[in-house]
């Protein structure tokens, strides 16, 4: 009998994979994806680390935790007294897994929708590609081999453990035990002050836990432009994050029912820290596992990233890989766009991706947004600018939300004026950053987004205040 054959074979339903294939069919090709993932009972739960383990359940869970500490604190100040105020994690854990089950159930729809063929199962490339395509042998429930013409890897990544600190997801925690604790710690430790840290850490700190993050790095979110870090750094030590930079880890030892970590801090002293639980939270590592990558002859590059060229393009002909598993930013978006980049290529198209406008947000609270150069960067590279700032004080929908920290910094060219980058601390980061994405899609100056009509009173004013800011025109502060 023969393998079934399609047109294009996608391995991996993360943010990357499942929309390759949602948009590969729409395209007209016959389109298989294969992911691995298992619910709890051991049903297909399509969706990637994103769904499952990363963006999704990472913001249920700040969104509850956030309700918590409102309703603990600012809520006074609303003029609502709460009386009995009292956690219930599981419920808390539990609305954050039916949230995960409607997205992976959304995907099977997506996929039955747009006659995606899926196999859950781990698809490992079976040999050399001959007449009839590539041969992927799928392994699971129902093992069997599918040939594909194309095939587009999108693999995703694991969390990145500290050498002899293997993660056990009872005392020492990648993302995936970090969403999962069923009990709020009374220590806790995070190693990494990155963008899993401050997630995590701040979700833990809301519930009740004591919460140390221990940061390798001199600088505090050294990808971020200087002068928001730094706000950044003040609010969230303000808000009881213990965040010690600079810190040279020596050891992780388990005990019984807490973690021993002794480290060096930034003037060279020894430290012993004891943490009931600890996240460590240091960077994700791509992952090739059981891809038979070396049976097909696929090439990884020197950190074991799929090696691509800028089109998603791989060593082997119509092989394509995106999203965590090659270079760029390990985001789902980035995944998304290059997932659709790669279905039109393959079509013919010219699908393209923009690195320059890739926007990210680290959803602490206040969040942290931020697209283009950063000032530090500007310097750097010697490129003429002019900046402009606006705080969120100085805004009339934040003082009636009362949530008036951080503030909107533009970066223009000191010539020509287009926007070369936008980087926001402040309420609704995560939202009011697209406005500057478009608007640097579209090689709009600052002066563009000084002369746009922003409703009133929202949020999205000071993003114009902080455009009349380049030119030192503010009309609110
Ligand atoms: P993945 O989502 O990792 O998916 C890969 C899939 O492939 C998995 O389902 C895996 O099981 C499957 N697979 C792997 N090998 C095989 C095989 N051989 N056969 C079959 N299946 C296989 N990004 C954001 O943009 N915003 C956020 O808010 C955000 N929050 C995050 C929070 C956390 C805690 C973490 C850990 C990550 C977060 N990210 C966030 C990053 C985001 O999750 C990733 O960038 C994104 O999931 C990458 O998508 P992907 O499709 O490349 O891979
Ligand atoms: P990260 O790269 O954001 O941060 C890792 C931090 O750990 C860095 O500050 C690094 O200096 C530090 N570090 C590395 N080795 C160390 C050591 N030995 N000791 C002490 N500190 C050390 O990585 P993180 O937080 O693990 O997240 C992985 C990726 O997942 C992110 O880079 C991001 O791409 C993605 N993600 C995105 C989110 C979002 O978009 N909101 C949320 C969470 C994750």
């Amino acid at each position: 009998m023969s393998n079934k054959q399609f047109d294009v074979v996608v391995i991996g339903a993360g943010p990357g994979g499942y929309i390759a294939a949602i948009r590969a069919a729409q395209l007209g090709f016959s389109v298989a994806c294969v992911d691995e993932w298992s619910n709890e009972k051991g049903g297909p739960a399509p969706g990637g680390t994103c769904t499952n383990v990363g963006c999704i359940p990472s913001k249920a869970l700040l969104q509850s935790s956030e309700h918590y500490e409102h309703a603990g604190h600012s809520f006074k100040e609303h003029g609502i007294d709460v009386s009995g105020l009292s956690l219930n994690l599981g419920q808390m854990v539990k609305r954050k897994d039916t949230v995960v089950k409607q997205n992976n159930d959304g995907i099977l729809f997506l996929f039955k929708k747009n006659k995606v063929t899926f196999f859950h199962g781990r698809a490992a490339f079976e040999g050399a590609v001959s007449a009839d395509g590539y041969p992927i042998a799928i392994t699971g429930k129902a093992p069997e081999t599918i040939n594909a013409k194309q095939v587009i890897v999108a693999t995703g990544s694991n969390a990145r453990a500290l050498p002899g600190a293997d993660f056990d997801e009872k005392l020492i925690l990648s993302n995936t035990g970090a969403l999962a604790i069923d009990a709020v710690p009374a220590k806790l430790g995070v190693i990494g002050a990155g963008v899993i840290g401050l997630e995590m850490g701040s979700v833990w700190r809301r519930l009740g836990s004591e919460v140390t993050v221990l940061e390798g790095l001199p600088t505090f979110l050294g990808a971020v432009d200087e002068q928001i870090a730094k706000e950044a750094n003040k609010l969230f030590t303000k808000q009881g994050l213990k965040i010690s930079l600079g810190c040279k880890i020596n050891s992780v030892t388990k005990g019984a029912d807490n973690v021993t970590v002794e480290y060096n801090d930034a003037k060279g002293d020894a430290v012993t820290a004891v943490f009931d639980k600890l996240i460590v939270s240091i960077g994700r590592t791509p992952n090739t596992n059981g891809l038979g990558a070396d049976k097909a002859g696929l090439a990884l590059d020197e950190r074991g990233f799929i090696a691509v060229d800028g089109d998603c393009k791989t060593n082997l002909p119509n092989v394509w890989a995106i999203g965590d598993v090659v270079r760029g930013p390990m985001l789902a978006h980035k995944a998304e766009e290059e997932g659709v980049a790669v279905a039109e290529r393959i079509a013919g198209q010219h699908g393209h991706t923009n690195f320059d406008t890739i926007p990210w947000v680290i959803y602490t609270s206040p969040e942290i947004a931020w697209v283009g150069r950063t000032e530090q960067q500007l310097k750097a590279d010697g490129t003429p600018y002019k900046a402009g700032t606006f705080p969120f004080l100085a805004n009339g929908r934040a003082r009636a939300l009362g949530d008036t920290s951080g503030m909107v910094k533009f970066l223009a060219h000191a010539e020509t004026d287009e926007i070369l980058g936008v980087h926001i601390i402040g309420p609704m980061a995560s939202e009011l950053i697209s406005e500057a994405v478009v608007a640097m899609e579209f090689k709009a100056s600052a002066e563009d987004i000084a002369r746009i009509c922003h409703a009133h009173p929202s949020l999205s004013e000071a993003t114009k205040e902080a455009a009349l800011a380049i030119d030192k025109r503010t009309l609110n502060f």
